[in-house]
């Protein structure tokens, strides 16, 4: 610094008043993240059965969503936030954090019990549709309510957190473990991908039922990486053959100048979606090469992707005006949210800052980086002068560099936003007021914490290791929606129950039951799929078929074949009253296996409610 050569008083005055103020808030910024960053993990640890300090009753390896048990319930174990977060810890102890083990090897016994449980998507054996549910009671016995099902993102994710620790099992002399136990799993969750990727479901808003770019992005790289891992173990991948028919399809999301991140629906939203900044960085590869058809952050679709989806949320929130356009600004879901008022989320502003360092870490990486007319404009932004051509590294003053530090600079104050409304406790919740900035919704949130970790690595240039992008298959050159059957069996070795074909009977539930408006109706029963007499777990009935002459309500399910069931109709009250319960207890005994649909014509037998008019 040119401020040396001068000495005297003038210099202590000089340094206060032209002291770079962007190097102190880099500063500030690190010592913010290195606080935040212990503070996450430790709250990532808070909310992980069985000792997990704000989740009592959750299972050993059970990841929590949030301790919040009402407004919004996240008193559940999901397995898309789950499998991230355990991503997350994986890469953690990669990185050097031996005491963190002890989590993955009860995620791992835990998901291997999980996957065989018979849930509302359906069962393990034999098609494994129920490896698509969503979402579990935190003990990792089933979930009832009604939900946006199935959700094809999970099993990938899984599959993909537990490739990366197979892999250092494999380094570390550990091959047979891997073989072993952990990669029944994993077989068992590629197996679905591979069967059902072509198949449309819910996104992980768990609201468009379509095709998710962030699910396919996510299933791609699961298939591809475990043939990898299966070429290691010398075991054969069922499914693992789809991979490049996912990478083909995954191309169709691209619209021109953006990823429209849910197709084959028709919502009436632009197609602009956290979704696709959440999915490069879920399939980040340092080694990758930025022309990789893997959507990479480095990606000139990616980059322009990224530029429209930011530019969305200039203008959609009060707490984003007057920001200019090279820095950072709250993100959320997709600007046509509405969701517990449709404000910024944490995950999602972090999740920017990390898309950008690793967008830089792969052009240091490989030395060059090439704006082309589709990157252009993200570009233009943050180095006005920058134009279409090949940008080689050299020296500190290169215009590479100095791009590099526009757009590191750019990633920061993403994560400045995240800080200002961040409180003095450094708690993260999942939203933060669109107009405030103030915390709002499901408070403590495991995959805020989680995201606020990954964000804080690849800031401090730890990456997870390459997943061999630059030696995937490519895709051909016509996309055709394949699949090839899965082969599903228990994973035993890492504790799953033997379980064998179970079989279902479909059970059509119909009540004649007058309610008011706001007040629903529920069946709940002895058995799991009833929800051994629990409300919270009971099966809601649907109202479509309500009329003035015939009060019905009515759910079809399936339930284990022949058991003895005990079952009564429960009615859901507004206002916060307690439910009203039949005052009968009727029986049903579900056909053997094989046995024919039964349908039960009730009629609602004891107390009403009445509206709390609230
Ligand atoms: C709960 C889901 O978790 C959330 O993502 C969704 O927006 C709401 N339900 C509304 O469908
Ligand atoms: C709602 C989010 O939309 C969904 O992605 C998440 O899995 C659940 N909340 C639980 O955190």
């Amino acid at each position: 610094m040119h401020f040396s050569r001068i000495s005297g008083p003038l210099l202590g005055l000089l340094s206060i008043t032209s002291a770079s103020p962007a190097h102190l808030q880099a500063r500030d910024l690190t010592s913010f993240i290195n606080t935040e960053r212990a503070i996450s993990l430790q709250g990532v640890k808070d909310n992980i059965g069985p000792d997990g300090a704000k989740v009592p009753g959750a299972g050993a390896g059970f990841v929590v969503a949030s301790p919040s048990r009402v407004d919004p319930p996240y008193f559940y174990t999901w397995t898309r936030d789950s499998a991230l977060t355990m991503k997350m810890i994986v890469d953690e102890f990669l990185f050097g954090k031996t005491e963190l083990q002890p989590y993955i090897e009860d995620y791992i016994h835990a998901q291997a019990v999980l996957q065989t449980v018979a849930n509302p998507s359906g069962t393990f054996l034999p098609a494994g549709l129920g490896l698509g549910e969503p979402k579990y009671q935190v003990d990792g016995t089933r979930f009832n309510g009604a939900w946006g099902r199935p959700q094809r993102d999970g099993p990938a994710l899984r599959a993909l957190t537990l490739i990366t620790y197979s892999n250092y099992l494999i380094k570390n002399g550990q091959s047979k473990k891997a073989r072993e136990i952990i990669w029944p799993i994993i077989s068992n969750d590629l197996s679905y991908v591979g069967q059902y990727w072509n198949s449309t479901g819910f996104d992980l808003w768990e609201e468009v039922q379509g095709s998710s770019f962030f699910t396919v992005q996510n299933q791609h790289r699961a298939l591809a990486e475990g043939a990898q891992l299966a070429k290691s173990l010398r075991v054969t991948c069922t499914g693992c053959d789809q991979a490049p028919e996912v990478l083909c399809f995954l191309q169709t999301f691209w619209n021109g100048e953006f990823i429209v991140s849910n197709i084959n629906v028709n919502n009436g939203r632009t197609g602009l979606d956290g979704n696709s900044i959440l999915g490069p960085i879920s399939v980040f590869d340092i080694d990758a090469y930025c022309d990789s058809p893997t959507f990479q952050p480095c990606n000139s679709k990616s980059l322009s992707n990224f530029k429209a989806l930011i530019d969305s949320f200039r203008t959609a929130y009060t707490i984003n005006a007057g920001i200019p356009a090279n820095k950072g600004v709250a993100v959320g879901r997709y600007t046509e949210d509405i969701y517990q008022g449709g404000n910024p989320w944490y995950l999602i502003t972090t999740a920017a800052a990390e898309f950008l360092y690793d967008a830089v870490a792969q052009w240091k990486a490989r030395h060059v980086l090439y704006v082309d007319s589709t990157s252009l404009a993200f570009f233009k932004d943050l180095y006005p002068s920058v134009t279409i051509r090949q940008y080689n590294s050299g020296n500190a003053n290169s215009p590479f560099a100095q791009i590099m530090n526009a757009v590191t600079a750019y990633a920061d104050s993403f994560v400045e936003i995240a800080q200002k409304y961040t409180p003095a406790d450094g708690s993260l919740a999942e939203q933060f007021d669109r107009n405030t900035g103030a915390p709002l919704s499901a408070e403590d949130l495991t995959w805020s914490y989680a995201a606020f970790v990954t964000m804080a690595e690849r800031r401090a240039g730890q990456y997870p290791p390459t997943w061999n992008t630059r030696r995937i298959t490519p895709a051909p050159a016509t996309c055709s929606g394949t699949s090839t059957p899965g082969s599903y069996v228990p994973a035993t070795a890492a504790g799953a129950p033997n379980v064998t074909t179970s079989c279902q009977i479909n059970i059509i539930f119909n009540v004649n039951a007058s309610t008011y408006f706001g007040e629903n109706i529920y069946v709940s029963g002895s058995s799991a799929d009833l929800g051994e007499w629990e409300f919270g777990n009971a099966i809601p009935l649907g109202a479509g078929g309500y009329t003035a002459e015939r009060p019905l309500w009515s759910v079809s399910t399936y339930l284990e074949a022949g058991k003895e069931v005990m079952y009564r109709y429960v009615r859901e009250q507004n206002c916060g009253q307690a439910p009203v319960v039949e005052s009968v207890n009727r029986t049903l005994v579900v056909p053997a296996c094989e046995g024919a649909a039964v349908t039960r014509e009730d009629a609602w037998t004891g107390p009403v409610g009445t509206s709390g008019n609230c």
